[in-house]
């Protein structure tokens, strides 16, 4: 038996990673996709190239089409621009929003089994054009979020508490934006409570800091956004899918009446297996953690209806 396709859409900074990433675990075929001649080409023959150093078999092929594509299990959909200076968050849904329908449709008309998992921002409401497109059941629609934000809270803890970065667990629901809701009560060390290893205010220091992480680093970058993390993110899902691990990852999904939310996608604990968000894990929540849940979800749907707008 060959092994599974997965295609990357978009061979930017986090596609290029990606696409990297999967190479290196020698388990997948990998597709790049860009609407850039020669970018997902030349990336994808230097991906070829690093096998033999790096001791991987993994056959990359980069395209500006759609037909190599064909029979992928995942895809992973980065393709869209980021925000420039003197661009509204309105041009950005709608030029993204744009581009991941017609990502979309390309992807599912070749491969009608596919799960896909969204990583364009502005992020939960790209998981809402997906799903409107797509017209696959919400199982196979999943967006990346809060693993990048749940990573970036246990590295912070990691770093204070001077612990190796996978000891520490940590959850993030909500929307991947502003609104996230960082969960400091279901953030353990080795299964201690955070709260016994630090003071309130540190945590709430490292609280704020995981919600600003991505404009940290746009920061720093100055010319555009984080990748690594993210790519790691995007990755961590694929292999939970095709390993069927039935993790407890948080993920952007629709939820019908999770959490007391209806028909809205946010980033809530997610079973991921063979099958794609399985399960959506209902966390005993406090009413504090509960009501910034709800307001997240009312952001993410307001932008939906936006988006909605948009698209008419
Ligand atoms: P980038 O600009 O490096 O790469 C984007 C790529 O998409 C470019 O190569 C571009 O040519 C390609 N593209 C544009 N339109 C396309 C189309 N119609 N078909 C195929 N390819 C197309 O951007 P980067 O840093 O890779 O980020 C990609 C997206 O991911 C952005 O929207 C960014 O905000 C988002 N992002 C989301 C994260 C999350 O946690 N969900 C984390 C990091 C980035
Ligand atoms: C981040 O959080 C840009 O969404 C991206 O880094």
């Amino acid at each position: 038996m060959g092994r599974p396709k997965i295609t990357v859409v978009g061979a930017g900074n986090v596609g290029g990673t990606t696409a990297q990433r999967l190479a290196e675990k020698d388990t997948y075929d990998v597709v790049l996709v860009d609407i850039v001649e020669g970018i997902p080409q030349g990336k994808a023959l230097d991906m070829t190239q690093a096998g033999p150093v790096c001791g991987y078999s993994t056959r990359v092929v980069g395209t500006n089409g759609y037909d190599e594509t064909a029979g992928s299990s995942i895809a992973v959909i980065t393709s869209g621009i980021p925000r420039k200076p003197g661009m509204s968050r309105d041009e950005l849904l709608a030029t993204n929003a744009k581009i991941v329908k017609s990502v979309v449709s390309e992807l599912v008309s070749r491969s009608p089994d596919i799960i896909l998992i969204l990583v364009t921002n502005p992020l939960d409401a790209m998981v809402h054009v997906a799903r409107r497109v797509s017209g696959l059941p919400k199982s196979r629609i999943i967006g990346m979020g809060g693993i990048l934000d749940s990573a970036r809270m246990r590295s912070f803890i990691a770093a204070e508490l001077n612990v190796p970065g996978p000891d520490v667990q940590a959850m993030v629901l909500g929307g991947h934006g502003d609104t996230m809701v960082p969960l400091p009560r279901h953030t353990t060390v080795k299964g201690r409570p955070v709260s016994e290893l630090m003071t309130q205010d540190k945590l709430e220091e490292i609280v704020q800091r995981t919600r600003d992480g991505g404009a940290e680093i746009v920061g720093h970058l100055k010319t555009g956004s984080a990748f690594y993390a993210p790519s790691a993110s995007a990755v961590d899902m694929v292999q939970a899918i095709y390993h069927d691990e039935k993790r407890v990852l948080p993920c952007a999904v629709l939820c019908e009446g999770e959490y007391g939310l209806k028909d809205v996608i946010v980033g809530v604990p997610v079973k991921i297996g063979r099958n794609g968000a399985e399960q959506v894990v209902e966390y005993e929540l406090e009413r504090g953690e509960q009501s910034a849940l709800e307001a997240s979800a009312n952001a993410v749907r307001e932008l939906c209806a936006k988006v909605d707008r948009l698209m008419e």
